[in-house]
């Protein structure tokens, strides 16, 4: 029957370039010496598409360059200062990232007990602000408000950087145009939980939406154990998964992952 399964022939090749992109995650560098290097290396063998997080500590050059023909998309956490904001899309542009990812649903942090306790948030330190360290605009607003270098002074900094992109202000969703004049390239929105904001995000003239909580993911894990191996062990367990669930149900893309393959749980 397999051979008139329309699935069959699927190759995972096609799988990895066409359904899937690595998760963005912040502050690599608490998990692996090698940052977001070491998984936009990893990424890039495997073809999948490696998402830069604004809230990275590596910098938008160092990432690109170790991902080098690599397929990268860059997460923005929209910064309240749009000449920052045109700064970052031009950085990523020039470097060929080609997908923007924009975060809506981190109004604030998760209630994190331990974290609290320990008083633990590696950006109030320098540690996952490297794209706006590294950011000409941003370098020259801290001097004219501080009279002093980043360097100087890094929790300052991180402070005033956090501000930026965390702000906790919210977008509305006229504000996409500017994105949009900013951005050539495909803009999907992350974060979406409900049919309605889909649907406004499309209007608004979004090309795609990310349905995500913001919860856990296990590439990072493998990544912590065994750095690059480690991640490409769990990414080749996670694309093997979605293959075979994929190939069991006949679908040959996700086009074809519609209404017409669920079943309504009444
Ligand atoms: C440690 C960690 C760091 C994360 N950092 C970011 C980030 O910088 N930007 C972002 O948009 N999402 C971030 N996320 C959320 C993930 O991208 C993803 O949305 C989440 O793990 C949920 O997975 P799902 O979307 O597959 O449900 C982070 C998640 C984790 C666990």
């Amino acid at each position: 029957m397999a051979a008139h399964s329309p699935a069959y022939g699927r190759h995972i090749e096609e799988v990895l370039r066409d359904n899937t992109f690595r998760s963005e995650i912040g502050v690599q560098s608490i998990f692996h010496p090698d940052r977001e290097m070491g998984l936009a290396d990893a990424c890039s063998e495997l073809g999948v598409p490696f998402v830069l997080s604004t809230a990275a500590s590596s910098t938008i050059e160092e990432v690109a360059s170790a991902n080098g023909d690599g397929p990268r998309w860059f997460q923005l956490y929209w910064p309240n200062d749009d000449e920052i904001t045109i700064s970052i899309l031009h950085r990523a542009q020039e470097l060929k990232y080609t997908v923007l990812v924009v975060t809506l649903d981190t109004w604030s942090a998760g209630w994190r007990p331990l974290d609290l306790d320990l008083g633990y948030l590696p950006l109030l330190n320098g540690v996952g602000d490297q794209i706006g360290f590294s950011d000409p605009v941003f370098h020259s607003k801290f001097r004219k408000m501080h009279g002093i270098e980043i360097e100087d002074d890094i929790p300052l900094a991180s402070r005033e950087w956090l501000k930026i992109i965390l702000s906790g202000s919210s977008q509305s969703w006229d504000r996409i145009s500017f994105l949009k004049k900013h951005w050539p390239g495909p803009i999907v929105v992350k974060g979406i939980q409900h049919p309605e904001d889909a649907k406004l995000a499309v209007k608004a003239g979004c090309d795609g939406i990310i349905v995500s909580n913001h919860g856990g993911r296990p590439t990072i894990y493998g990544y912590a154990v065994a750095g690059k191996q480690g991640a490409q062990e769990v990414l080749m367990g996670l694309l093997a998964d979605l293959d075979r669930s994929m190939s069991l149900s006949g679908i040959i893309n996700l086009q074809e992952c519609n209404k017409s393959s669920l079943v309504a749980n009444e």
